[in-house]
C-alpha cells in the first residue's frame, strides 16, 4: 500500500509517498481502507519534531512512527477476532496515534465511530482531532445560552468548529481572525486582528477560548468577566518547550484567581466524536474545508499550511 513516510524530523521535504507493507489488524483492531484524512497542527509538530519536548514521545533522535497522520475516515476492510461493533463495509472515522496518512490503517475498535448516513468521508475526516477539540473546549467552558464567547483563532481547523458549536449552545460569539476570513467565520461579531486588538476593547466576555496564545494572559483577563472562564488550547511557543511555560503559569495563576483559567488537554473519547458527527448529520455543524489534496501530495499540503494560514481544514483524499 502507499503511505506518507518519513525517517527524519524536518520540513515537508522529509516526507515521501512510498510503498510499504499493509498493516495486519490485531484482535482488537479494525483495518480501515482510507477515503480521506485531514492535516492537524499535531502532524506538523510530529513531522518537525517541534517543540523538541515532544520528541520524548515521538522519538528522541528520529521519529519512532514512520507514517504520519492522525485523522482517518474510510471503510472497514477487515476486523480482528475480538471486534464486535464493526464489520467489513461499515464507514468509520477516528483518531489514531500516527500511521493515518496511508491507504490502509489498522486502528483499535475503541478509537472508531460510525460515520452517520449522509456524511461524506471528507467531512468526517475533519472531525476527530480539530472538531473534537472544539467540542471539548465548549464543554469545558460550560458554554450557556446568552453567554458572550470570544474565539481567538476562529478561522482555522479548530476555530471554525468552535464558533459553530458555541453558537449551537446559544452563545453570542465573537470571532477573531484576519481580514480575508471576516466573511468565512459565521459568528455574531467579527474582529479583524490586523485592525483592532480585542484585549484593548471595552467588551467583556464570559468565555474566551484561545487557539493562538499571542496575547499575555493579563491582557486576556482584562476582558474576561470576573467569574468568566479562559481556555488555553494552543500549541505555539518556543522551539524547545512549546506552550508548556505558558500553560504552567496559567495553572499557577488560576489558583489565586476568581476567574477560571484552564488548559485544554487532548483526550480521545469516541462519545465526543459520535456527538459531533451527529451534529454534522443533522446539518447543525458544517465542516469548513479549505482545500483538498491527493494523499500523494501531503508534503505540498503541509507546505501550504505552513506558508499560508488555513481557512478551516485541509484534507487529503485517497482515491
Ligand atoms: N488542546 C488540544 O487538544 C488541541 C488539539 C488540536 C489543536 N490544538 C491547538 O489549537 C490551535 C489551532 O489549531 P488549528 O488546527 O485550528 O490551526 P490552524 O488551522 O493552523 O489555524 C490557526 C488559526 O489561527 C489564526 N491566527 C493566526 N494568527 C492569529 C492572530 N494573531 N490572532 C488571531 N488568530 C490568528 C489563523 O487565522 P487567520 O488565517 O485568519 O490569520 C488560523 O486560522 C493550535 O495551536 C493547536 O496546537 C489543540
Amino acid at each position: 500500500m502507499k503511505a506518507i513516510v518519513y525517517e527524519t524530523y524536518g520540513p515537508p521535504e522529509v516526507l515521501r509517498y512510498a510503498e510499504i507493507d499493509a498493516p495486519v489488524p490485531k484482535d482488537d483492531e479494525v483495518l480501515v481502507r482510507l477515503e480521506a484524512t485531514s492535516i492537524n497542527f499535531a502532524d506538523r509538530a510530529a513531522m518537525r519534531g517541534e517543540p523538541r519536548l515532544m520528541r520524548l514521545a515521538f522519538g528522541l533522535t528520529r521519529p519512532k512512527a514512520t507514517v504520519l497522520g492522525r485523522d482517518i475516515a474510510g471503510v472497514v476492510q477487515a476486523v480482528g477476532a475480538k471486534v464486535t461493533r464493526f464489520r467489513p463495509g461499515d464507514r468509520v472515522a477516528g483518531e489514531v496515534e500516527q500511521r493515518g496518512f496511508a491507504e490502509l490503517v489498522s486502528a483499535k475498535e475503541s478509537y472508531l465511530s460510525s460515520i452517520p448516513h449522509g456524511v461524506p468521508a471528507k467531512q468526517a475526516a475533519t472531525t476527530p482531532v480539530a472538531g473534537v477539540t472544539a467540542l471539548r473546549a465548549v464543554r469545558l467552558a460550560g458554554v450557556q445560552k446568552g453567554q458572550k464567547v470570544l474565539v481567538n483563532g476562529s478561522s482555522g481547523g479548530v476555530g471554525t468548529f468552535l464558533v459553530q458549536l458555541a453558537r449551537l449552545a446559544g452563545a453570542e460569539v465573537t470571532a477573531v481572525c484576519s481580514t480575508r476570513n471576516v466573511d468565512l467565520v459565521k459568528a455574531d461579531h467579527v474582529i479583524d486582528y490586523t485592525k483592532a486588538d480585542f484585549t484593548q476593547g471595552t467588551k467583556i466576555y464570559d468565555v474566551i477560548v484561545d487557539l493562538v496564545g499571542n496575547h499575555p494572559l493579563a491582557a486576556m483577563r482584562r476582558v474576561l468577566a470576573p467569574q468568566g472562564i479562559y481556555i488555553a488550547s494552543f500549541g505555539n511557543g518556543g522551539p524547545v518547550l512549546g506552550p508548556v511555560g505558558k500553560f504552567l503559569s496559567i495553572s499557577l495563576i488560576s489558583m489565586f484567581s476568581r476567574q477560571k483559567l484552564r488548559v485544554l488537554v487532548a483526550k480521545r473519547d469516541i462519545r465526543d466524536l459520535d456527538e459531533l458527527l451527529r451534529h454534522i448529520a443533522d446539518g447543525a455543524v458544517i465542516p469548513v474545508i479549505d482545500r483538498e489534496y491527493p494523499l500523494s501530495a501531503a508534503a505540498d499540503a503541509i507546505r501550504m499550511l505552513e506558508k499560508e494560514h488555513a481557512r478551516g481544514k485541509v484534507i487529503l483524499s485517497v482515491e
